[in-house]
């Protein structure tokens, strides 16, 4: 969203240190509130502050963007100022973050960025953006987590509790099932149950149950009819009853259509500010159309958070800009995803055929190099829209490998990037940058070829038409292939990109995402092996569009969208199908190798799962491996996919080392939901615990016995004997009924009658209706 004139962003309050910002009652202060300093505070003062509360000597707070750095925008910028924002260290965006794997890096960014905030008297940060990834279509997936929800709930977590531990707020974004950008205002969504709850919302659950995010931000979307923005059912019923979410629910901007619905629903903050709002609520309230008790718990959460930014408010504060970019460059170290390597990589540095620099390989010299690829030159690093930062600095992968190799390393463009593409008198085309790069490349030992996507496709606002690079960086591709040694490619795209063979056969391919500032020196030290890549994907990456499991349910029409794939979302759909991939799930390589071993697994005294796996460095380099445990349920009673990640755990080994890891699975994370039972449910029975390095390269399994929880269901005229021959008794139950009736004597007999209700067999098979219910008080009696 755009910015209209913000008010003063020093509008703190003159003392925020005043003890007034920490005492809290808040039904004292509540009470202490006007009626309309309560209307007031249900809405914004302006687009990023929240309103004053005079009466309790509050003052305003400011909130801003965004998830992978701070989009503060500075007083004087525009109506259309999305990319003038004040400079803040451009990190990483959510595509980069998750492909770490890493809750650590998570946390130091989330806390690099607070520091930033305070620094800007920014309260709270309008992130992490956590939707599925339900597509790879969806124009935002580079500012969300993964297509997976344990994935997404755990670093969407240690982001929060990041950033909120040095007092700087955030906002889990955007509640919910906002999958698509394509009538992202409009759209309603229509998706059953169990999905809803074990896949779009279950990070979301995650992260409210263990971090407490100080605010929640709702979506624009509808969900079964109604507007998120006024959908009790999501904001009431679910996030604050069934998960107990003690913050504040603050709108997406520009998402509220009724504000006294909105309020009445269990929204609390209407953003940005909107006077015919307050005045509908003004009236909705005299008229009693909205409770006062929702209007007093709605301006109760706006000072609850007032307090608590206050209190944390540092006008003093300031942060240490080099000190956060180097966080920056090691998060990217982290994110970048080693596809293919045939021994190429990493590339040898100067000299160091005679083994002088320490960390290089065996790989190609760096006499031979060529660069080439206008993306090495001209870093795409993050997404276009809300969350586009200003950075303090950017690297460029040709400076920092011209800083390893030489400065006469040569470079060429190959490829205009982007739509703006044909010959004019002042640009060149990407013909004719291309027969100069094919020309540079003649001969040479390896060319590094950068390609991706350009901004201008990957959006908020709008999604992406196909997964296709342009065809003018694959016939770069196809030509440099002919006439160098060796190729090696770097990726930049926000959301996954088809890799046709050309691509998956060059002697190394690097994804490298969206990286942001620090990439250019991340991508350097990664191709010479001055670190160790140990990325992994958090998304699929498909042959083709075609086999994504939700390709014929996006985006819908007549804003209306299904979500026909229901649970197999991502790994879970291909996984079912058992559809071949270009990369699995969890994918990455390293430059040295790990072992897993002596894998055991156990039933916790919670309910849940302890698993203990050795896993040993077994090459001749340091490097981190993340262990996957991926769970799966072979008997089950209800539709699963195959196997889901139900815990990860990252491990940095010296050559040579090995270590013991442990993963918990808590029983929370072993449920599923239950619409018969109308809540989770752990099933019990023979769980199998599958651990390796991708959902498809599992070394070692074993399985436990989970006692679960799922209620005894309560048989009925309507059971059929079949759910009561399931149940521990009711065997015997239907035996005796049935006697020596002989209509089940006869084995196809059965078959055929078992999934006919009970109640039938009054003219079926001549039962009354007392013997019926007596055999089901028997079984239900257990
Ligand atoms: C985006 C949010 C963002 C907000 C404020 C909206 O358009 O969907 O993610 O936080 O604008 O810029």
């Amino acid at each position: 969203m755009t910015q209209s004139t913000p008010s003063d962003p020093q509008n703190t309050p003159s003392d925020p240190r005043n003890p007034s910002a920490r005492s809290a009652d808040p039904s004292a202060d509540v009470s202490a509130l006007s009626q309309e300093e309560k209307i007031a505070l249900t809405g914004g003062a302006d687009f990023w502050h929240l309103h004053d509360a005079p009466s309790l000597g509050l003052g305003q707070i400011q909130v801003s963007d965004g998830p992978h750095g701070l989009r503060q925008q500075s007083g004087a910028a525009d109506n259309l100022g999305l990319n003038d924002s004040v400079e803040a260290t451009c990190f990483p965006p959510a595509v980069g973050l998750a492909s770490t794997w890493s809750r650590s890096s998570a946390a130091a960014v989330a806390g690099a960025i607070a520091e930033e905030a305070l620094a800007g008297g920014v309260s709270v940060v309008l992130g992490p953006g956590m939707n599925i990834k339900r597509s790879p279509l969806c124009g935002r997936n580079f500012e969300y987590l993964s297509e997976d929800p344990h994935l997404s709930g755990e670093l969407a977590t240690a982001f929060v509790d990041g950033m909120q531990e040095r007092g700087v707020g955030t906002s889990v974004k955007h509640f919910a099932l906002n999958n698509q950008e394509t009538d992202r205002m409009r759209v309603d969504v229509d998706v059953d149950e169990r999905t809803m709850h074990e896949i779009y919302l279950r990070a979301f659950r995650t992260v409210v149950t263990r971090a407490q995010p100080w605010t929640v931000m709702c979506s624009y979307n509808s969900v079964d009819g109604t507007p998120v923005a006024r959908n009790r059912r999501l904001l009431t019923e679910i996030l604050r009853e069934q998960w107990g979410f003690e913050g504040l629910v603050v709108s997406d901007w520009g998402a509220v259509e009724d504000r006294p619905a909105s309020v009445q629903a269990g929204l609390d903050l209407q953003m940005p500010a909107d006077p015919f709002g307050e005045q509908d609520l003004r009236e909705a309230v005299a008229r009693g159309d909205v409770d006062q008790e929702a209007l007093d718990r709605a301006a109760g959460k706006a000072v609850a958070l007032l307090r608590r930014a206050l209190a944390a408010a540092d006008p003093d504060a300031a942060y240490d800009a080099e000190s956060h970019h180097r966080i920056a460059v090691e998060a990217a170290r982290r994110a970048l995803v080693l596809l293919e390597n045939d021994g190429t990589l990493p590339l040898a540095e100067p000299g160091d055929s005679a083994g002088t620099v320490a960390g290089a390989g065996a790989g190609a010299d760096a006499e031979g190099l060529v660069v080439i690829g206008d993306f090495a030159q001209t870093p795409r690093y993050q997404g276009a829209g809300s969350s586009h930062v200003n950075p303090t600095r950017l690297t460029d992968a040709l400076g920092a490998i011209r800083a390893i190799a030489g400065e006469d390393v040569p470079f060429a463009r190959g490829f205009v990037p982007g739509a703006a593409d044909g010959e004019t008198d002042a640009a060149p085309s990407s013909e004719s940058l291309r027969a100069e790069a094919v020309e540079l490349a003649r001969g040479a030992r390896t060319a590094v070829l950068f390609l991706g996507l350009g901004e201008d496709v990957e959006s908020e606002g709008f999604d992406r038409t196909d997964i296709e690079l342009p065809a003018a960086q694959l016939q770069l591709l196809e030509e440099v292939r002919e006439v160098a040694e060796r190729v090696v490619v770097v990726l930049s795209n926000g959301s996954v990109v088809r890799l046709p063979e050309a691509l998956r056969g060059v002697n190394a391919l690097l994804e490298g995402w969206l990286l942001g500032q620090g990439g250019g020196e991340a991508t350097a030290d990664i191709l010479f092996g001055r670190a160790n890549p140990s990325g992994r994907l958090a998304e699929t990456i498909p042959l083709r569009l075609q086999d994504t499991p939700s390709y014929l349910h996006f985006p819908g029409e007549d804003s209306h969208v299904r979500y026909g794939e229901g649970l197999f979302v991502g790994y879970r759909g291909f996984d079912a199908v058992d559809a071949e991939v270009a990369y699995p799930f969890g994918h990455g390589l390293s430059f040295t190798t790990f072992a897993q071993s002596d894998l055991v697994v156990t039933a916790s005294a919670g309910g849940g799962i302890e698993v203990e796996v050795t896993v040993e460095n077994t090459g001749d380099r340091a490097g981190r491996e993340i262990v996957q445990a991926y769970v799966s349920v072979p008997d089950s009673r209800v539709t699963r996919a195959p196997r889901e990640l139900k815990g990860f755990a990252e491990v940095e080994l010296a050559p040579g080392e090995s270590r013991r890891v442990g993963i918990s699975i808590p029983a929370e994370d072993l449920q599923y939901w239950s619409p018969a039972a109308g809540g989770w449910v752990v099933e019990s029975g023979t769980y199998r615990v599958g651990v390796g390095a991708s959902s498809r390269d599992l070394r070692a399994a074993a399985d436990v016995e989970i006692a679960g929880d799922e209620p005894r269901p309560v048989m009925t005229m309507t059971s059929t004997p079949l759910e009561i021959r399931a149940l521990p008794g009711g065997e015997k139950a239907l035996g005796s009924l049935l006697g020596d009736s002989g209509l089940f004597a006869d084995p196809e007999m059965l078959k055929m009658a078992e999934q006919i209700p009970v109640g039938r067999f009054t003219g079926l098979g001549g039962f009354s209706r007392e013997q019926l219910q007596e055999m089901l008080d028997r079984v239900n009696k257990g």
